[in-house]
């Protein structure tokens, strides 16, 4: 029985805790692309720079009570949008549904997500690896959610210098990771160029999180 339900061909063990459910966002990809452009008129992409004064090659935003900023000062939540002065706007239906769903696939099925960093890479953009530590609650998975272009995401372990694995990621894939990964190293490689038929030559990553 247990295993009949975690032997799929659209999941992938990553590490104890940490799932990759392939094309687990495909359902939901018209109202997930069509909540993401209220979400970025209201707060536009924007790129950020971090404490060492370097701008970061993916631009962001977010929504939810809280949105994930950094600037000169450090890394932070903030309930209100700095580039605006409002508030970030409201996590929409189809994220937080998506989000709370694949929760439960993964096995963590108390996520309630608070906060949904809005990652846009154009061609060349990368994540250099790090850990996901700026939340209260390390007891709540995060929740990564890729579309548009393919990249090709890293995965690691509790240390910076353990070696990552490689994952393409595609359209509509669900990571998730929590218990003893929560804290593991990742990034994301260069993005390569490409065309996509639903967002062009973008990679679009949603991030879910309880924050606060
Ligand atoms: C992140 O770590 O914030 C984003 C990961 C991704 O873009 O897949
Ligand atoms: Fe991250």
């Amino acid at each position: 029985m247990t295993e009949d339900l975690f032997a799929s061909p659209d999941r992938e063990n990553l590490a104890p805790g940490a799932v990759l459910l392939r094309g687990r966002a495909l359902p939901l990809e018209g109202p997930l692309l069509e909540a993401l452009d209220e979400v970025t008129a209201q707060a536009p992409f924007r790129r950020m720079v971090t404490p060492g004064g370097y701008e970061m090659s993916v631009a962001m935003t977010n929504c939810g009570e809280a949105g994930w900023v950094t600037d000169r000062k450090g890394y932070r939540y903030d309930p209100i949008d700095p580039e605006t002065g409002r508030p970030w706007p409201a996590m929409p239906a189809a994220f937080r549904r998506l989000a709370a769903e694949a929760a439960v696939d993964a096995g963590y099925p108390s996520f309630a997500p608070d906060a949904c960093l809005v990652n846009c890479y154009e061609p060349g953009a990368r994540l250099s690896l790090h850990q996901d530590r700026d939340e209260r609650d390390f007891d709540q998975p995060i929740v990564s959610v890729s579309l548009g272009l393919p990249a090709t995401f890293q995965f690691g372990g509790p240390k910076r210098s353990d070696k990552p694995r490689r994952i393409p990621l595609q359209h509509g894939d669900v990571a998730v990771w929590g218990g003893s990964s929560r804290l593991h190293y990742h990034g994301v490689l260069a993005l390569k160029d490409g065309d996509h038929p639903a967002l062009g030559r973008r990679r679009i990553n949603l991030t879910f999180r309880k924050a606060l």
